[in-house]
């Protein structure tokens, strides 16, 4: 039987965008680091930024009360990462002994479990959770935050719904999924929309007109197009312009809603308005299955370190939690699959 590891003061961050759940994680990982292994927890400040700025407080359970319905991070978070530094990792392996940290909960999406993955591999103990409301991250069959998501797209769909009656019109929603359409395709379903665009499969907006207007021929006035922020035409179709590229080499999307109302209204002359829904689905209080999913994660992060299992993610299978290791889960992103995907078109005009 292995040794447990000799632990007595643990980090927890939060990288990248913020998601519902976080704090709910938060509250998990010092509940159980306190309560049943006698730990010390510190919260390092806006991601891996505090642990290169040296920035952290520490974290109790008296301290944590309040925050499991807060959406947002009580930690902050960040896009910044010790690579992109010279000397970054040294910088934390010093805070890191400078602190007396023994390891880390990295709570993050692709990019920042990445990131983890390479601190690990330099040395770093560490155990990583899955974070994103795009639900992309892989070997885990959700990630925190996309209930959320999905149930606030599909609050907008169902009264977007009501309006697009009203006065005959097309609804465009754009919602987010930079690679994928796991928010598109659930929303959608849930909202029962007219059609789906996602990034997986390239759309033709001749094809997307068409359908509109054999629908509106059949005596139905108004629709609802749910498209991903991440949606692209199929080649030799239209052109949309590339998105500006941030300071950390992020795709700045959002904006694809209104090329393609643009077009329908162009091509079909039916009225056309255009929702982007933007940050409102990453902000604010978790739905109850987010509140719980993001607990048990932070309890069983824990449970991973004390257990010595570093370089590992915690992840939800089969309504289990298991682990992965870390160099598996970011091997690839989580795309829908070719059923869900199918089962929505099922419902399309
Ligand atoms: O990664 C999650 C996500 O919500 C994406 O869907 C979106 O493109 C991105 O974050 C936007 O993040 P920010 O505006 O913080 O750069």
């Amino acid at each position: 039987m292995s040794v447990p590891p000799d632990i007595k003061r643990i980090g927890v961050l939060t990288s990248g965008g913020d998601c519902p759940g976080l704090n709910a994680v938060i509250r998990g990982v010092v509940r159980k680091a306190e309560w049943q292994h006698g730990w010390q927890t510190f919260g390092i400040h806006d991601g891996f930024k505090g642990l290169l700025d040296d920035s952290m407080e520490e974290l109790t359970v008296e301290g944590c009360r309040g925050i499991l319905p807060r959406g947002g991070t009580i930690i902050g978070t960040s896009r910044h990462t010790p690579f992109m530094h010279e000397g970054g990792m040294d910088m934390v392996h010093e805070t890191m002994e400078r602190r007396k940290l023994d390891a880390l909960v990295v709570i993050g999406g692709e990019g920042s479990l990445s990131c983890a993955h390479e601190m690990h591999l330099s040395g770093i103990r560490l155990v990583g959770v899955p974070k994103t409301i795009d639900n992309d991250v892989g070997l885990t069959e959700r990630t925190f935050g996309f209930d959320t998501a999905v149930q606030v797209a599909t609050d907008a769909i169902d009264r977007l719904h009501t309006t697009a009656e009203s006065h005959n019109r097309v609804m465009v929603v754009e919602v987010m999924g930079r690679d994928v359409g796991h928010i598109a395709t659930w929303a959608g379903m849930a909202g029962g929309a007219t059609l789906t665009l996602v990034p997986e499969e390239p759309f033709d907006i001749a094809e997307v007109c068409d359908a509109l207007s054999r629908r509106h021929a059949r005596g139905k006035f108004a629709s609802i197009v749910v498209v991903a922020e991440g949606a692209r035409p199929a080649e030799g179709t239209i052109e949309v312009p590339e998105p500006p590229v941030d300071q950390y080499g992020h795709r700045r999307l959002g904006g694809i809603g209104n090329v393609i109302a643009a077009e329908i209204e162009a091509r079909t002359g039916f009225e056309t308005r255009v929702t982007v829904l933007g940050h409102v689905q990453r902000g604010g209080t978790p739905t109850s299955f987010d509140r719980a999913l993001s607990s048990w994660f932070g309890v069983e992060a824990a449970d991973a370190l004390a257990e010595g299992d570093f370089g590992s993610m915690v992840a939800f299978q089969c309504g289990s939690m298991v682990r992965v290791a870390l160099a598996d889960a970011i091997a690839q992103i989580k795309y829908t699959s070719p059923e869900l995907r199918a089962a929505a078109r099922s419902f399309f005009a």
